[in-house]
């Protein structure tokens, strides 16, 4: 209430890019910086929340009064999730977590062959925030869809596929998205009488955009718990 209106709550927020283990030195990631989940994180707490932030490896700062849980691979981060979601309000899965990771993680380094070609298998990883969404008693779940195209579509998409109740979409690329302080997104949702809903939330700072996603995904995880 007033200017902590997420006091009470309880907000798990996953973060940054995740490594999947090729061999001890060696591993396969991607270019999520993790500002958008730590930005998250702060602002929940600002407004209130008690928030566990679960974090891939980055190079950023905890923020103030977070408690922070340092992951490492997809499966990692999905025991993690789970745990911290036993007794979450709200789950929001801002992490770029690799979909896939090799098959098996060599015990020992891979050396240079003789061979011009070298083939990894890769698996499939779990999907952490479509597990938490599916579990029982799960929090309200929000996700994130970053795309490069058919941004509604695809996010649309997750939102129905992992069973979500908000989603953020935002167009990766031109100066937005992985690893940029500023970001534009659209948050969708789907009213109880079906029909999809959207803001948008032009390009700003990602605090800004933080603070502002946090106090609509608040607003509607109360209205969705009062009903
Ligand atoms: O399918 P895609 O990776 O584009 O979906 C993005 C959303 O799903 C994000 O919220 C991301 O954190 C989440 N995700 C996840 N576990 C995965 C893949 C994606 O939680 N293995």
């Amino acid at each position: 209430p007033g200017q902590r209106p997420a006091e009470g709550l309880e907000i798990v927020i996953t973060a940054g890019p995740t490594r999947e283990a090729i061999d001890p030195v060696r591993y396969l990631t991607n270019h999520s910086s993790g500002k958008m989940g730590y930005a998250l994180a702060a602002a929940a707490q600002a407004l209130g929340a008690t928030v566990t932030l679960i974090s891939g490896p980055v190079r950023l700062a905890t923020p103030p009064g977070v408690a922070r849980v340092d992951v490492d691979s997809a499966e990692q981060m999905l025991d993690a999730a789970e745990r911290a979601a036993m007794t979450a309000d709200i789950f929001i899965a801002a992490a770029a977590v690799a979909d896939y990771r090799p098959a098996t993680a060599a015990e020992q380094k891979i050396k240079k062959g003789s061979e011009d070609e070298l083939v990894l298998r890769l698996i499939k990883n779990p999907d952490v925030v479509a597990t938490i969404a599916a579990g029982e008693n799960a929090p309200f779940t929000v996700g994130f869809a970053a795309e490069t195209e058919a941004l509604e579509h695809h996010a649309l998409d997750k939102l129905e596929r992992k069973r979500l109740m908000m989603i953020v979409a935002n167009q990766v690329g031109g100066g937005l998205g992985f690893d940029r302080d500023d970001n534009a997104a659209t948050l969708y949702w789907r009213e109880p009488e079906e029909q999809i809903r959207s803001e948008r939330f032009d390009a700003q700072p990602k605090s800004a955009l933080a603070e502002k996603l946090i106090m609509r995904i608040v607003a509607h995880y109360r209205s969705a718990t009062s009903a």
